[in-house]
């Protein structure tokens, strides 16, 4: 089955089903290098910004990959990004919003449990609902706000359940750990509407957007270096520290940030969190059954209320004058 945008409906379930077990691991793995005493600390901002560079190589692949040629994608290249300054800039401002929240994941990881972490992260899908509602003018009416409200809780009581809390408490700033995730939230709210807002708006390609957004991502990447660890690099050097698990994290980064794109370009930003809360409740209940533990309340009412948000996102807003029609999440 095709949408109108010509991915098919399983194309876009393998894509979020990605995107969330992604996202969780990433989380789990940058909670888990980050809380170790046995082996030297890596300095976060290079991982953030070699992750940076191997999105912009992925993309840049996957040009010569569409234009079947390394001439083609240099043409590409040269005429949309180089020659294009204005239309370029535009990813300036997502790209620097980007890299403070990329930045502040492993600030509010090096302070709090990865399942608080997962929890409170969800708030992104109300500061997402806000900035549709005052970059690009979405109507979302008093039900759809319930839904959006009443899926942020259902994710949340489902992660409650699903992520293990039996972590030690050691090396824990949780102040700072949980004004972290606020910070990410809104940037994430924020920097995710205005790439949608753009992508959507105009005529550029997402590989030439994700070119120019990922060379202003190196850029900030290296002002977070210099301004943060450059006496730690100088000293130790760039690579200080790493082990298979912070080339892991580089590459969880990379498929995450490519995936985000592709599900930007082919969706919006609330069917995201929709589409996500229901990955996320397939995962606990997948995991459940794989490791045979019987799931409890709190998954049981969790997916209840994201079912529930969903039902009421998807009823027809009430017309001015004439019939309603029954539609999907919108
Ligand atoms: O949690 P959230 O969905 O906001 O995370 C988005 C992630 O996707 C960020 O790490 C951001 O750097 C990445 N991204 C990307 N390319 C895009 C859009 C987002 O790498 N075009």
């Amino acid at each position: 089955m095709a949408g109108s945008d010509g991915a098919s409906f399983g194309f876009k379930m393998y894509i979020l089903l990605v995107l969330t077990l992604n996202a969780t691991g990433y989380i789990l793995l940058i909670r888990y290098t980050r809380s170790r005493d046995d082996v030297p600390m890596y300095f976060s901002t290079t991982t953030v910004l070699l992750s940076e560079c191997s999105k912009l190589s992925i993309s840049l692949i996957l040009l010569i990959k569409e234009h079947k040629s390394v001439v083609g994608m240099i043409r590409d290249v040269y005429h949309n990004v180089l020659c294009n300054p204005s239309d370029t800039f535009k990813m300036c401002i997502p790209s620097i919003i980007y890299a403070l929240q990329n930045n502040l994941a492993f600030v509010a990881l090096s302070n709090l449990d990865a399942a608080t972490y997962q929890i409170t992260y969800q708030l992104k899908i109300i500061t997402t609902a806000v900035f549709m509602v005052v970059m690009i003018g979405k109507k979302i009416n008093p039900m759809q706000w319930l839904a959006i409200f009443l899926l942020f809780a259902g994710v949340a009581a489902v992660q409650v359940e699903s992520a293990n809390t039996k972590e030690d408490m050691k090396h824990y700033n949780y102040m700072k750990g949980l004004i972290s995730i606020i910070v990410s939230c809104l940037c994430s709210g924020f920097a995710g509407v205005y790439f949608e807002k753009v992508l959507k708006g105009t005529e550029t390609t997402l590989w030439i957007r994700n070119v120019q957004m990922y060379l202003f991502g190196i850029l900030s990447g290296l002002v977070a270096v210099f301004t943060k660890d450059y006496n730690n690099v100088m000293t130790h050097g760039f690579l200080y520290g790493y082990d298979v698990y912070v080339f892991v994290i580089i590459g969880m980064a990379s498929i995450g940030g490519l995936y985000t794109s592709i599900v930007v370009k082919y969706l919006d930003n609330i069917i995201k969190g929709f589409s996500t809360a229901v990955s996320i409740v397939m995962a606990a209940l997948g995991s459940f059954l794989f490791f045979g533990k019987s799931f409890g309340y709190l998954f049981m009412g969790g997916s209840v209320l994201v079912t529930v948000a969903i039902y009421l996102y998807s009823l027809p807003k009430p017309a001015a004058g004439g019939p309603q029609k029954a539609r999907g999440p919108q």
